[in-house]
């Protein structure tokens, strides 16, 4: 799911340009991590925020900038990196995180969130709150192209299938530290 949300939000709500930059705040996050894997290929260079102990795995996704968000001036490496007009593309996968993004996005550009907390729209950016949807074959695509890609991921727990809302209760609650796994065949 969280790949499927990735690539989702990155072709059906904005429209990233090779080259350009793209900021994913929440890249520490199993979803995080997978916005800056699917905007990496898709030819953005990523301006991603995590914690230090995550950055060597944020940058193996792609990323092209790692930002530690618990720095006072986070926001000034990020307008340093991009320029002073900020990001045209900003993703949000930090829950409440989405209005103060919206500084960092150029007059025109994209905010999109996947935390249900867009802003109201202002200097003509579009905002969007993004819900993913069910699609087993754009999923299989995904799966192929990680997998060819050698990219890993921290796995939190691995559920049976009968514990199914156990498991997404947690990954909901946002407390697990890594992928939650539903394994059927267990
Ligand atoms: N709308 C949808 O369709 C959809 C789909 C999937 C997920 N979601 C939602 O998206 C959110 C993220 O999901 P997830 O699976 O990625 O969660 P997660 O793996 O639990 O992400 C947690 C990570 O967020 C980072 N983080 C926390 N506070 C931060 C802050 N203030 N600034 C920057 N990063 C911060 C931390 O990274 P560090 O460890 O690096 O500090 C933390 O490890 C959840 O609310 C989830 O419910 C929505």
């Amino acid at each position: 799911m969280p790949a499927l949300t990735a690539s989702q939000v990155l072709t059906k709500t904005v429209d990233v340009r090779p080259g350009e930059f793209i900021l994913i705040h929440g890249a520490g996050g199993v979803t995080g991590g997978m916005l800056v894997a699917v905007a990496s290929e898709l030819g953005a260079q990523v301006i991603a925020t995590a914690s230090p102990g995550n950055a060597g795995r944020v940058q193996s996704y792609g990323a092209t900038a790692v930002v530690d968000y618990h720095a006072d001036n986070w926001r000034q490496d990020v307008r340093r990196i991009a320029g002073e007009g900020g990001v045209r593309i900003a993703v949000n996968a930090v829950g409440g995180a989405a209005p103060s993004l919206m500084a960092l996005v150029a007059n025109g550009g994209k905010l999109t969130t996947i935390t249900s907390d867009g802003p109201a729209t202002e200097r003509g950016v579009g905002v969007v709150n993004f819900y993913v949807s069910p699609d087993g074959e754009a999923l299989d695509r995904l799966a192929v192209d990680f997998v060819d890609r050698r990219l890993t991921l921290p796995i939190a727990a691995v559920h049976r299938l009968s514990e199914a809302g156990a498991a997404l209760q947690m990954a909901v609650a946002g407390k697990a530290r890594g992928a939650v796994v539903i394994d059927p065949t267990q």
